[in-house]
């Protein structure tokens, strides 16, 4: 452990404009944070178009812990836990399938996708003794926001509305951009490891000063113009939503060029199936401002990134270490866009992909720099004296400001406090 002279609470390690370095490698603050955060907080577990059918399952996560969401035989969305209550082995060790049982591989005791238990092997051991109470652990809350699917460990708590606040615009507006309205999340994940704490992904998922720098490669080769949009002209914005969630709005850009689907490097003559379903959907003239407005680059607290085509899950494994779960977005209905979707998402995040690879660089070369002494504190002060309040009511400034990441810490801090 690196020896250190700050001071010992959460609270002599955050300040409005600069945090400690120790808050990404401290093993107890990652003990806390599971504790207060990820096993408190809303969290989100996956999107109910991955369970289409009765006894559908697939395996997922609440921070480190595997957790199976299912959709039972009478269609209802549930989250158990992932282990069995025998003697603690893993129970499924399946990606995803349909069963209406699950069967331990250890001793072979069988479970409902409900969570109960149904029999044991060798029922002669267990004479007399009652089956009640011995199911599956569960997890006790679950929201459900346009298919996406948020678990809770904590029994009460606010509403998952109440939670996602004005974030859920986000949501919205990318939904919006389906002709049917509803998105799927069926194009398959890709892991992508990563040796850094999960707080250096949280906070770069909405950091505009980096890609300038990080992603001009890409930049370049593609000819995109993207780069404007982390330029000192650009009208893009940051957003704190509040909550720790935060946005990267590029909708002031898009509006200004007023090009439908220029947000996603193409043109209405390209996808002329999905221009004549947004018409016929909302209309001509709102679905011409859904396609010039694009997708949104919001970052749900803590682990739900909406990067425009692709959606991103969060999960730390350890304090320095954590999984990002990636796939492309779908638009339910939508062929001829969906598979550009597919496309761009493996040249970005792909195994070969550009973009992502740049943004690992990153959270390694930061995580190994946290662990240096000195300085031990890290700034976060840029666009402080541009701040200003939005029509809503949420903090915004300039695309390159720090306005996410000093939202993200006082929201942190106030969980970390409770
Ligand atoms: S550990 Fe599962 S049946 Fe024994
Ligand atoms: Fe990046």
């Amino acid at each position: 452990m690196i020896q250190t002279d700050a001071p010992a609470g959460i609270e002599g390690l955050i300040e409005p404009t600069r945090v400690h370095s120790r808050l990404y490698y401290d093993r107890d603050i990652y003990q806390e944070e599971l504790r207060k955060i990820w096993y408190r907080s809303w969290v989100y577990v996956g999107h109910v178009s991955e369970i289409p059918q009765p006894n559908d399952y697939v395996t997922k996560s609440i921070g480190p812990t595997p957790v199976l969401m299912v959709r039972d035989r009478n269609g209802e969305i549930r989250l158990l836990l992932n282990k069995c209550p025998h003697r603690g082995n893993q129970l499924c060790a399946y990606r995803q399938g349909n069963r209406a049982t699950f069967t331990c591989p250890y001793h072979s005791w069988t479970f409902s996708n409900t969570g109960e238990l149904i029999g044991y092997a060798l029922a002669d051991g267990y004479e007399g003794e009652s089956k009640v109470g011995v199911g599956l652990g569960t997890v006790p809350r679950i929201g459900i926001y346009r298919g996406f699917v948020f678990g809770s460990m904590a029994e009460d708590g606010e509403s998952l509305m109440d939670y996602l606040g004005g974030a859920k615009a986000a949501i919205d507006q990318l939904c919006d951009n389906s002709p049917t309205g509803e998105v799927e999340l069926t194009a398959g994940f890709l892991q992508h490891r990563t040796k850094a704490n999960w707080k250096f992904l949280l906070e770069n998922e909405t950091d505009g000063y980096h890609p300038g720098f990080v992603h001009g490669s890409i930049f370049q080769v593609t000819k995109s113009g993207i780069a404007n949009l982390y330029g000192t002209e650009s009208t893009a914005l940051t957003r704190d939503y509040g909550n720790g969630h935060t946005e990267f709005d590029l909708r002031p850009e898009w509006r200004r060029l007023g090009e439908p689907l220029k947000w996603f490097g193409t043109n209405e003559q390209r996808l002329p199936d999905y221009v004549a379903q947004m018409n016929a959907t909302y209309g001509p003239e709102r679905a011409r401002q859904i396609m010039i407005d694009g997708s949104p680059h919001t970052m749900i607290f803590p682990n739900l990134f909406i990067a425009e085509i692709q959606i991103f899950v969060l999960q730390p494994v350890a304090v320095d270490e954590t999984i990002q779960h990636v796939t492309a977005v779908q638009f339910k209905g939508a062929p001829d866009i969906n598979r550009r979707l597919r496309q761009q998402t493996m040249g970005s995040v792909g195994p070969a992909g550009l973009l992502l690879a740049d943004d690992t660089e990153m959270y390694e070369r930061n995580h190994r720099g946290a662990l240096i002494q000195d300085p031990e504190w890290l700034i976060l002060s840029r666009g402080l004296h541009r701040e200003r309040i939005d029509e809503n009511g949420y903090r915004i400034a300039h695309s390159t400001d720090e306005v996410p990441q000093r939202g993200i810490w006082k929201h942190y801090l106030k969980l970390m406090q409770e």
